[in-house]
Protein backbone atom coordinates (compact mmCIF):
# COMPACT_ATOMS: atom_id res chain seq x y z
CA UNK A 1 0.00 0.00 0.00
CA UNK A 2 1.58 3.63 -1.01
CA UNK A 3 2.67 5.77 1.56
CA UNK A 4 -0.31 8.40 0.46
CA UNK A 5 -2.82 5.63 1.06
CA UNK A 6 -1.80 4.64 4.16
CA UNK A 7 -1.59 8.32 5.36
CA UNK A 8 -5.55 8.97 3.77
CA UNK A 9 -6.31 5.53 5.42
CA UNK A 10 -5.07 6.95 8.91
CA UNK A 11 -6.85 9.85 8.59
CA UNK A 12 -10.18 8.58 7.56
CA UNK A 13 -10.08 6.01 11.23
CA UNK A 14 -9.71 8.81 13.18
CA UNK A 15 -12.31 10.48 11.70
CA UNK A 16 -14.78 7.67 12.20
CA UNK A 17 -13.51 7.21 16.01
CA UNK A 18 -13.73 10.78 16.57
CA UNK A 19 -16.91 11.19 15.71
CA UNK A 20 -18.29 8.01 17.69
CA UNK A 21 -16.52 9.41 20.70
CA UNK A 22 -18.11 12.76 20.44
CA UNK A 23 -21.90 11.52 19.46
CA UNK A 24 -22.33 9.69 22.53
CA UNK A 25 -21.10 12.24 24.95
CA UNK A 26 -23.57 15.04 23.64
CA UNK A 27 -26.64 12.59 23.36
CA UNK A 28 -26.96 13.21 27.29
CA UNK A 29 -26.79 17.20 26.79
CA UNK A 30 -26.40 17.82 30.82
CA UNK A 31 -23.10 15.71 32.16
CA UNK A 32 -24.09 15.46 35.24
CA UNK A 33 -24.87 11.60 34.14
CA UNK A 34 -20.86 11.21 33.34
CA UNK A 35 -20.65 8.79 36.27
CA UNK A 36 -22.92 6.88 34.61
CA UNK A 37 -22.00 7.14 31.43
CA UNK A 38 -18.50 6.06 32.16
CA UNK A 39 -19.10 1.94 32.58
CA UNK A 40 -22.89 1.85 31.84
CA UNK A 41 -23.46 -0.22 34.19
CA UNK A 42 -27.08 -1.23 35.69
CA UNK A 43 -26.60 1.00 38.86
CA UNK A 44 -27.74 -1.02 42.33
CA UNK A 45 -29.60 0.80 45.24
CA UNK A 46 -30.23 -0.63 48.79
CA UNK A 47 -33.86 0.11 49.35
CA UNK A 48 -33.79 0.86 52.82
CA UNK A 49 -31.01 -0.76 52.96
CA UNK A 50 -29.96 -4.29 52.76
CA UNK A 51 -33.85 -4.96 54.06
CA UNK A 52 -34.57 -8.10 52.58
CA UNK A 53 -32.09 -10.02 54.77
CA UNK A 54 -31.94 -7.53 58.00
CA UNK A 55 -33.96 -4.79 59.66
CA UNK A 56 -34.85 -1.63 57.22
CA UNK A 57 -32.72 1.62 58.22
CA UNK A 58 -30.51 0.37 60.63
CA UNK A 59 -26.98 0.10 61.11
CA UNK A 60 -26.95 -3.31 60.28
CA UNK A 61 -28.95 -3.63 56.56
CA UNK A 62 -26.44 -0.78 55.43
CA UNK A 63 -23.33 -2.41 56.69
CA UNK A 64 -24.60 -5.65 54.99
CA UNK A 65 -25.74 -3.43 51.70
CA UNK A 66 -22.33 -2.15 51.38
CA UNK A 67 -20.62 -5.71 51.89
CA UNK A 68 -22.91 -6.99 49.07
CA UNK A 69 -21.83 -3.73 46.83
CA UNK A 70 -24.60 -1.54 46.57
CA UNK A 71 -23.82 1.17 44.81
CA UNK A 72 -26.20 3.54 46.63
CA UNK A 73 -27.61 2.98 50.30
CA UNK A 74 -31.05 4.56 50.35
CA UNK A 75 -31.91 6.83 53.44
CA UNK A 76 -35.72 7.27 54.16
CA UNK A 77 -35.63 10.89 56.34
CA UNK A 78 -38.69 11.30 58.77
CA UNK A 79 -38.31 14.31 61.70
CA UNK A 80 -38.72 14.12 64.99
CA UNK A 81 -40.05 16.52 67.61
CA UNK A 82 -37.20 18.00 68.30
CA UNK A 83 -35.78 18.75 64.45
CA UNK A 84 -33.22 15.25 64.15
CA UNK A 85 -33.32 13.90 60.89
CA UNK A 86 -34.01 9.91 61.31
CA UNK A 87 -33.46 7.09 59.05
CA UNK A 88 -37.49 5.29 58.93
CA UNK A 89 -39.87 4.90 56.15
CA UNK A 90 -43.06 5.21 58.29
CA UNK A 91 -44.16 9.24 59.55
CA UNK A 92 -44.88 6.71 62.57
CA UNK A 93 -42.52 4.17 64.62
CA UNK A 94 -45.40 1.68 65.22
CA UNK A 95 -44.42 -0.98 62.00
CA UNK A 96 -40.30 -0.99 62.59
CA UNK A 97 -40.44 -0.95 66.54
CA UNK A 98 -41.73 -1.67 69.84
CA UNK A 99 -42.73 2.32 70.00
CA UNK A 100 -46.21 4.04 69.09
CA UNK A 101 -46.83 7.13 67.89
CA UNK A 102 -46.10 9.67 64.57
CA UNK A 103 -42.13 10.70 64.52
CA UNK A 104 -43.18 14.00 64.72
CA UNK A 105 -44.57 13.84 67.89
CA UNK A 106 -41.89 11.99 69.77
CA UNK A 107 -38.07 13.60 70.82
CA UNK A 108 -35.02 11.37 69.59
CA UNK A 109 -34.31 10.62 72.97
CA UNK A 110 -38.05 8.31 73.19
CA UNK A 111 -36.96 6.87 70.13
CA UNK A 112 -33.26 6.66 70.84
CA UNK A 113 -35.33 3.74 73.57
CA UNK A 114 -36.95 1.92 70.97
CA UNK A 115 -36.14 -1.14 69.53
CA UNK A 116 -36.01 -1.21 66.25
CA UNK A 117 -35.00 -5.26 65.06
CA UNK A 118 -37.10 -7.51 67.24
CA UNK A 119 -39.95 -6.95 64.77
CA UNK A 120 -37.75 -8.28 61.69
CA UNK A 121 -37.10 -11.35 63.89
CA UNK A 122 -40.38 -11.95 63.72
CA UNK A 123 -41.82 -11.35 60.63
CA UNK A 124 -38.79 -12.81 58.94
CA UNK A 125 -38.03 -15.89 60.83
CA UNK A 126 -36.28 -17.11 58.23
CA UNK A 127 -33.69 -14.31 57.94
CA UNK A 128 -33.70 -13.38 62.02
CA UNK A 129 -30.43 -12.54 63.91
CA UNK A 130 -30.20 -12.27 67.77
CA UNK A 131 -28.05 -9.35 66.70
CA UNK A 132 -31.02 -7.62 65.49
CA UNK A 133 -32.96 -7.48 68.34
CA UNK A 134 -32.27 -3.70 70.28
CA UNK A 135 -31.21 -2.45 67.47
CA UNK A 136 -31.20 1.32 67.46
CA UNK A 137 -32.98 3.73 64.87
CA UNK A 138 -30.30 5.59 63.69
CA UNK A 139 -30.02 9.48 62.87
CA UNK A 140 -28.88 10.97 59.54
CA UNK A 141 -25.45 12.42 60.67
CA UNK A 142 -24.73 8.69 62.72
CA UNK A 143 -24.44 6.93 59.44
CA UNK A 144 -22.50 9.27 57.82
CA UNK A 145 -20.32 9.29 60.74
CA UNK A 146 -19.81 5.56 60.46
CA UNK A 147 -19.77 5.41 56.79
CA UNK A 148 -17.98 8.36 55.56
CA UNK A 149 -17.11 8.02 51.62
CA UNK A 150 -17.00 4.64 51.99
CA UNK A 151 -20.60 4.47 50.77
CA UNK A 152 -23.15 6.53 48.37
CA UNK A 153 -26.01 7.89 49.72
CA UNK A 154 -29.60 8.06 48.38
CA UNK A 155 -31.56 9.98 50.32
CA UNK A 156 -35.61 10.41 50.26
CA UNK A 157 -36.86 13.36 52.00
CA UNK A 158 -40.33 12.11 53.22
CA UNK A 159 -43.32 14.77 53.29
CA UNK A 160 -40.41 17.07 53.37
CA UNK A 161 -43.32 20.51 53.34
CA UNK A 162 -45.15 18.93 56.78
CA UNK A 163 -41.25 19.28 57.68
CA UNK A 164 -40.58 22.93 56.65
CA UNK A 165 -37.01 22.87 58.15
CA UNK A 166 -36.39 19.49 56.38
CA UNK A 167 -34.77 20.74 53.06
CA UNK A 168 -32.75 23.08 55.27
CA UNK A 169 -31.52 20.46 57.94
CA UNK A 170 -30.99 18.05 54.93
CA UNK A 171 -28.66 20.54 53.04
CA UNK A 172 -26.59 21.80 56.47
CA UNK A 173 -25.52 18.57 57.32
CA UNK A 174 -24.64 17.23 54.05
CA UNK A 175 -22.59 20.43 54.01
CA UNK A 176 -21.00 19.89 57.47
CA UNK A 177 -20.05 16.76 56.43
CA UNK A 178 -18.49 17.49 52.74
CA UNK A 179 -21.05 15.44 50.67
CA UNK A 180 -22.22 18.37 49.08
CA UNK A 181 -20.99 22.24 47.64
CA UNK A 182 -18.36 23.13 45.54
CA UNK A 183 -15.64 20.67 44.64
CA UNK A 184 -17.29 17.67 46.33
CA UNK A 185 -17.06 14.51 44.40
CA UNK A 186 -19.84 13.96 41.88
CA UNK A 187 -22.88 11.18 42.54
CA UNK A 188 -22.00 10.63 45.75
CA UNK A 189 -25.62 11.82 47.34
CA UNK A 190 -28.27 11.97 45.04
CA UNK A 191 -31.62 13.78 46.95
CA UNK A 192 -34.76 11.78 46.17
CA UNK A 193 -38.57 13.20 46.90
CA UNK A 194 -41.98 12.67 45.42
CA UNK A 195 -42.50 16.44 46.27
CA UNK A 196 -41.21 18.73 43.38
CA UNK A 197 -41.41 21.60 44.98
CA UNK A 198 -38.90 20.53 47.69
CA UNK A 199 -36.48 19.56 44.62
CA UNK A 200 -36.84 22.47 43.15
CA UNK A 201 -35.84 24.62 45.91
CA UNK A 202 -32.42 22.21 46.21
CA UNK A 203 -31.75 23.09 42.60
CA UNK A 204 -31.88 26.61 42.66
CA UNK A 205 -29.57 26.06 46.11
CA UNK A 206 -27.25 23.56 45.06
CA UNK A 207 -27.34 23.30 41.36
CA UNK A 208 -24.49 20.41 41.28
CA UNK A 209 -26.57 18.27 43.66
CA UNK A 210 -28.25 15.34 41.80
CA UNK A 211 -32.25 14.93 42.46
CA UNK A 212 -34.70 12.42 41.22
CA UNK A 213 -38.31 13.20 41.47
CA UNK A 214 -40.11 9.94 42.26
CA UNK A 215 -43.64 9.03 41.42
CA UNK A 216 -45.92 7.38 39.09
CA UNK A 217 -44.45 7.52 35.36
CA UNK A 218 -47.66 8.13 33.94
CA UNK A 219 -48.30 11.12 35.92
CA UNK A 220 -44.74 12.81 35.12
CA UNK A 221 -44.00 15.45 32.78
CA UNK A 222 -40.26 14.33 32.14
CA UNK A 223 -39.82 18.07 29.93
CA UNK A 224 -40.84 19.72 33.30
CA UNK A 225 -38.52 17.13 35.10
CA UNK A 226 -35.47 18.35 33.45
CA UNK A 227 -35.24 21.85 34.85
CA UNK A 228 -34.05 20.94 38.03
CA UNK A 229 -33.87 16.82 38.23
CA UNK A 230 -30.89 14.49 36.54
CA UNK A 231 -33.53 12.20 36.29
CA UNK A 232 -36.85 10.00 37.79
CA UNK A 233 -37.51 7.70 39.83
CA UNK A 234 -40.47 5.77 38.42
CA UNK A 235 -42.73 3.03 40.64
CA UNK A 236 -41.86 -0.53 38.55
CA UNK A 237 -45.94 -0.97 37.91
CA UNK A 238 -46.46 2.63 36.72
CA UNK A 239 -43.79 2.30 34.00
CA UNK A 240 -42.74 0.63 30.24
CA UNK A 241 -40.07 0.52 27.90
CA UNK A 242 -41.29 3.44 25.93
CA UNK A 243 -41.18 5.66 29.06
CA UNK A 244 -37.11 4.51 29.61
CA UNK A 245 -36.78 5.80 25.82
CA UNK A 246 -38.51 9.16 26.13
CA UNK A 247 -35.99 10.03 29.16
CA UNK A 248 -32.98 9.06 27.98
CA UNK A 249 -33.95 11.30 24.41
CA UNK A 250 -34.66 14.02 26.86
CA UNK A 251 -31.11 13.22 29.01
CA UNK A 252 -33.11 11.72 32.44
CA UNK A 253 -31.37 8.50 33.81
CA UNK A 254 -34.24 6.47 35.33
CA UNK A 255 -33.70 4.81 38.28
CA UNK A 256 -36.78 2.44 39.52
CA UNK A 257 -38.57 0.94 42.33
CA UNK A 258 -38.81 -1.14 43.94
CA UNK A 259 -37.85 -4.54 41.86
CA UNK A 260 -37.23 -7.72 44.45
CA UNK A 261 -37.24 -10.38 41.55
CA UNK A 262 -34.82 -11.35 39.22
CA UNK A 263 -37.15 -11.96 35.98
CA UNK A 264 -37.91 -8.12 36.21
CA UNK A 265 -34.37 -7.24 36.86
CA UNK A 266 -33.65 -8.86 33.87
CA UNK A 267 -35.99 -7.34 31.80
CA UNK A 268 -35.34 -3.70 32.75
CA UNK A 269 -31.45 -4.19 32.50
CA UNK A 270 -32.29 -4.95 28.71
CA UNK A 271 -35.12 -2.13 28.51
CA UNK A 272 -31.67 -0.17 29.79
CA UNK A 273 -32.90 0.83 33.00
CA UNK A 274 -29.96 3.13 35.02
CA UNK A 275 -30.78 1.84 38.63
CA UNK A 276 -32.98 -0.25 39.92
CA UNK A 277 -34.32 -0.21 43.95
CA UNK A 278 -34.05 -3.56 45.48
CA UNK A 279 -34.39 -5.01 48.77
CA UNK A 280 -32.16 -7.84 47.63
CA UNK A 281 -29.08 -5.89 46.25
CA UNK A 282 -27.10 -9.13 46.34
CA UNK A 283 -29.13 -10.63 43.26
CA UNK A 284 -29.59 -7.64 41.55
CA UNK A 285 -25.29 -8.01 41.44
CA UNK A 286 -25.10 -11.54 40.89
CA UNK A 287 -27.48 -10.53 37.87
CA UNK A 288 -25.63 -7.82 36.41
CA UNK A 289 -21.82 -10.22 37.18
CA UNK A 290 -23.70 -13.01 35.29
CA UNK A 291 -24.58 -11.27 32.43
O1 LIG B 1 -37.53 5.98 47.07
C1 LIG B 1 -37.82 5.06 46.14
C2 LIG B 1 -38.83 4.16 46.76
O2 LIG B 1 -38.24 3.75 47.93
C3 LIG B 1 -40.09 4.89 47.05
O3 LIG B 1 -40.95 4.17 47.76
O4 LIG B 1 -42.24 3.98 49.79
O5 LIG B 1 -40.18 2.61 49.52
O6 LIG B 1 -40.00 5.00 49.94
P1 LIG B 1 -40.83 3.92 49.34
CA1 LIG C 1 -37.70 5.56 49.60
Amino acid sequence: MSRWMSLIMGVLFFLVVGCSNISVANSYPNNKLEHKLKDDHLMVIAHRGASGYAPEHTMAAYELAKKQGADYIEIDLQMTKDGDLIAMHDDTVDRTTNGHGQVKALTLKKIKQLDAGSWFNKANPDQAKASYKGLKVPTLEEIIRHFGNSVNYYIEMKKPQEYGKMNQSLLDILKKHHLIGSGEKKGHVIIESFDADSLKSIHREFPEVETIQLGDASKMSLSTIKNYAVGVGPDVTTMNRAFIKRAHELGLVVHVWTVNDRETMEELKRWQVDAVFTNYDDQARAMIEAQ
